[in-house]
């Protein structure tokens, strides 16, 4: 339970009542059903989040195959669902909003959970929110501490990787992205090389704990840029090319440290160039610092970036480890910040593969590359 400050973005008003919403996730390989309650004052309650994870049925193919994981989702959606609503003591009765993932994402999962939201809303009446994935990330820290708006955010996950100002629901300002890979996608790479099972950065991180970070060199990537994009392709490359001609286990762990340090030092000095930007037009409304997203499990980089926001002055906040992997309670809230707002959308909102959260600076800059989901980014 926390008590959140809310901030509409410019020109919108919260409604004070109190939103109960069925959060749905099913964009990649996680099918998951949640319950948020959000009320008036802007306390959040995370009555159930039911995650089922698809990773057994991806691991023999090494990644995520589209075609298993939306049969996944279908087979289970209705379960989960029912899973969610069972543990928070809620039924249909007791909600006021549906809320689903609607993109950007692997578009034959995410039509899985926003057809489902949509008959949910259709069968009982209720308002439908189709949820940005993104903006699902952006608030997932708001679940568990008090993060009022506006922060910076820096989304680091498989197929996102991205520094954002967060002005309010739903306002989202792109600082800068990656122009090849995200930093997730260059760990789960990496890991392959180095003969780790998938999903490649849990395993790298446990990996990397009996490694010497300094042991190998790597390039620094877009050392010296003046802007706060990404870059992990050279890396990831360097690494390969390291990673064949490793004989023994001790070898190996150091390349993961080195690799892991080698990322949380390009997301800590993007950050920190973001920070610099970012406080110069927020110096009043104080300055929060947000990690999210699946990389942001990682300890190493949370440490760099920890680091990084105590010396500019910023808050650091980073979701608990089970909310910064998918899950649908942050979609929960996601909708529930924009019922509060009186905003919903129509029953036929399309599924959108690719969505980004800021679609002006996207279609400004379309070389920024999208990452492995293509979709995701
Ligand atoms: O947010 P998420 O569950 O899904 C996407 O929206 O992409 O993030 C998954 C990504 C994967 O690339 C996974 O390897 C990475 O997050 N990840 C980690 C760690 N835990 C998850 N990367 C490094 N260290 C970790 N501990
Ligand atoms: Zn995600």
């Amino acid at each position: 339970m926390r008590l959140l400050q809310e901030r509409a973005a410019p020109g919108n008003r919260m409604t004070p009542s109190t939103q109960t919403v069925l959060g749905l996730e099913t964009s990649c390989d996680e099918t998951a059903a949640s319950v948020v309650r959000l009320d008036a004052d802007g306390t959040v309650e995370v009555l159930s989040s039911i995650i089922a994870s698809q990773i057994a049925a991806h691991a023999p193919f090494g990644g995520v195959v589209p075609e298993i994981a939306a049969r996944a989702h279908v087979e289970s959606i209705d379960g989960i669902a029912a899973a969610a609503l069972a543990e928070a003591g809620v039924g249909f009765e007791g909600l006021t909003g549906v809320a689903a993932t609607a993109g950007p994402g692997l578009v034959g999962g995410v039509m899985v959970g926003l057809s489902f939201g949509k008959a949910v809303a259709l069968a009982r009446g209720l308002p439908l929110v189709a949820v940005n994935h993104l903006e699902g990330h952006a608030v997932s820290a708001r679940l568990a501490a008090e993060v009022g708006y506006p922060f910076l955010l820096l989304l680091v996950s498989g197929g996102h990787c991205q520094l954002l100002a967060v002005e309010g629901v739903g306002a989202c300002r792109r600082l800068g992205s990656t122009i090849d890979d995200a930093a997730g996608e260059a760990f789960d790479k990496i890991a392959k090389t180095l003969g780790l099972p998938y999903p490649g950065g849990p395993a790298l991180e446990r990996l990397a704990e009996q490694g010497d970070p300094a042991h190998f060199e790597l390039p620094r990537m877009l050392l010296g840029r003046k802007d706060c994009d990404f870059s992990f392709s050279g890396l990831k490359t360097a690494a390969a090319r390291i990673a064949e001609g490793l004989t023994t286990q001790a070898e190996r762990a150091d390349l993961a440290a080195t690799v892991q340090a080698a990322i949380a030092t390009q997301l800590a000095e993007r950050s920190d160039r973001a920070m610099g930007l970012y406080a110069a037009e927020h110096a009043d409304e104080g300055l929060r610092f947000v990690v999210a997203g699946g990389v942001a499990a990682n300890r190493a980089v949370r440490a760099r970036l920890q680091a990084v926001a105590e010396k500019r002055g910023f808050s650091f906040t980073a979701p608990p480890l089970a909310y910064c992997t998918d899950n649908a309670a942050m979609i929960a809230l996601a909708g529930a910040e924009r019922l509060a707002l009186g905003m919903s959308d129509p029953l036929d909102a399309a599924a959108r593969p690719r969505w980004p959260l800021d679609e002006a600076a996207a279609s400004a800059n379309p070389t920024h590359a999208p990452g492995r989901k293509g979709a995701k980014a």
